[in-house]
């Protein structure tokens, strides 16, 4: 672990490493001798990844991003009202961090100055998304954390300090499979205390092909960040994957309420991965599944409040009922 002290108002704690608890070796492992072959998601988040995620989020086809943050342009200072007490704002997965300004700002008018503590595996994204926030507000302090969730849960276990609202935006809760959601929310629950709060963004089922497009755009910046995966692999672990003889699917699973990332074999081929002393052998138009995005009914969001200890206090949605915002609190 290491501490920077950064700009006036920035601290930055967390591994110098990419992340801290990833095995890369062992997952490719498991991954890619399973079958169906799957590789985890959480290796989408380099650098070039957390980049190319960026980049999606401004996509016309991907509608999450812009409509999360006008349910927040609309209703940030109706939400930040619901929360008596003077917070610390802590989010999960806080990339650039860019709806959560909607939410800092609605804070600093509501109490005049605030800590704002960012969770973040990619340290690149984290360290530039706090200083551009500590530039921009002056009564702002930024206490910045990079690694993975259970980091930022270990973190927040360890401070007493004053209430928090708890941003997990995006609907990164989809990435998880529904009983890993349950379980996740579960443990974040048991680390809050009766004043916290959580904000969770998270995305609606709708038609297929608004979904599938959604994962899929005309400018192939989803196939890039998909494939950025093995150029990744092909750095990391002496992997010689062609990425021209991989082709970036999105399928919506109707039966499992999910799209589904794919990367699928042009061909027959096998595939050196030096790194890990391995050779994997593909079909032609067998897929590596790379993500699960999963999308909720209103109703799978109340069980999902249920089941891990919340209740939901205030839902905002967009007009057109696409996303949706909640904001829940633990039942004691
Ligand atoms: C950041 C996990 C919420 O699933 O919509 C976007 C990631 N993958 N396009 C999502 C993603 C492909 C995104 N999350």
């Amino acid at each position: 672990m290491s501490t920077d002290d950064g700009p006036e108002g920035l601290t930055l704690v967390g591994s110098t490493e990419q992340s801290t608890r990833t095995d890369i070796a062992g997952d490719v492992r498991v991954g890619l001798t399973s079958m169906p072959k799957w590789l985890p998601c959480i290796y989408f988040y380099d650098d070039a990844g957390s980049e190319l995620f960026e980049q999606i989020c401004e996509l016309p086809e991907y509608y999450p991003t812009r409509t999360e943050r006008s349910i927040l342009e609309t209703h940030a200072d109706a939400l930040v009202a619901h929360v008596q007490h003077r917070v610390d704002l802590v989010e999960l997965g806080s990339g650039s961090a860019t709806k959560t300004r909607l939410v800092v700002e609605a804070l600093l008018r509501r109490h005049g100055e605030l800590r704002f503590i960012p969770v973040d595996i990619s340290r690149s994204i984290l360290e530039e998304s706090s200083r551009s926030l500590v530039e921009d507000y002056d009564r702002l302090e930024v206490h910045a954390v990079a690694g993975e969730y259970h980091d930022g849960l270990d973190y927040l276990k360890q401070q007493g300090a004053p209430p928090r609202l708890i941003l997990w935006l995006g609907s990164n809760v989809g990435n998880f499979q529904r009983p890993d959601a349950t379980h996740f929310l579960q443990r974040l629950h048991s680390t809050m205390r009766a004043e916290d709060r959580l904000l969770i963004g998270i995305d609606l089922r709708k038609e297929a092909t608004v979904l599938e497009a959604a994962y899929d755009d005309a400018a192939g910046v989803t196939a890039a960040f998909n494939k950025n995966l093995l150029t990744r692999l092909n750095a990391d672990l002496s992997a010689d994957f062609d990425l021209d003889r991989f082709v970036h699917q999105s399928r919506w699973n109707a039966a499992e309420g999910r799209v589904e990332m794919h990367l699928v074999s042009q061909g027959r081929q096998s595939v050196c991965i030096k790194g890990i002393d391995l050779t994997v052998e593909f079909e032609d138009g067998e897929s590596i599944h790379t993500e699960n995005a999963y999308k909720y009914s209103a109703e799978e969001i109340e069980s999902l409040a249920t089941s891990a200890h919340f209740e939901a206090e205030c839902q905002w949605l967009d007009e057109a009922q696409r996303f949706s915002v909640n904001l829940w609190k633990p039942r004691s």
